[in-house]
């Protein structure tokens, strides 16, 4: 990265997106942020009530403020709720003030990962997550693909390889 520029992960739940950007934060010296927390700390909620009281929609309108928000930031790296590149406001804002990198995976991943999570209320309550995770990954790959500058499969390999990936391209 020529200048302090920003770094945005995009893609499905249970990818790697808080797990990736934290360290990569860390190694680039740059600030972490993961708009789930940001909503959470902005509503003293976790994302599970955040639902229940307002509805996906109530969340959606929550995730793009704080995408708004964040995005202002120069020099940072954000780890993007799964759902945010539903909005187009929030896709343009992504693709205009940073690199977004798409972190690709299996189901099968997804799975093992997002198991009986508060913050996965589309998934925790489903009687067939599978299903759940195989239609939105095909209302979403489109949108993901749209947008990103880089991709990187998290399913193959390991964490400071997926890392070293994204420092060599971004
Ligand atoms: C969602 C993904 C979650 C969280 C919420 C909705 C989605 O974030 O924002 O449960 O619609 O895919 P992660 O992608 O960090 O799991």
């Amino acid at each position: 990265m020529a200048e302090k520029r920003n770094i945005f992960l995009v893609g499905p739940m249970g990818a790697g997106k808080s797990t990736i950007g934290r360290q990569l934060a860390r190694q680039l010296h740059l600030e972490f942020y993961d708009s789930d927390t940001e909503i959470e700390r902005r509503t003293g909620a976790d994302i599970a009530w955040v639902f229940e009281l307002e509805g996906e929609e109530g969340f959606r309108l929550r995730e793009e403020k704080v995408i708004e928000e964040l995005t202002e930031n120069t020099g940072i790296v954000l780890a993007t709720g799964g759902g945010s590149i539903l909005s187009k406001e929030s896709r343009n804002r992504l693709s205009a003030r940073g690199v977004v990198v798409y972190l690709q995976t299996t189901i099968e991943k997804q799975l093992a990962r997002t198991q009986r999570d508060k913050r996965r209320p589309l998934i925790a309550e489903a009687d067939n997550p599978r299903e759940v995770l195989e239609n939105l990954a095909e209302a979403r790959n489109a949108l993901y693909e749209e947008i990103a500058d880089i991709v990187v499969r998290t399913d193959e390999q390991s964490t400071k390889v997926v890392i070293d990936q994204i420092i060599e391209k971004v």
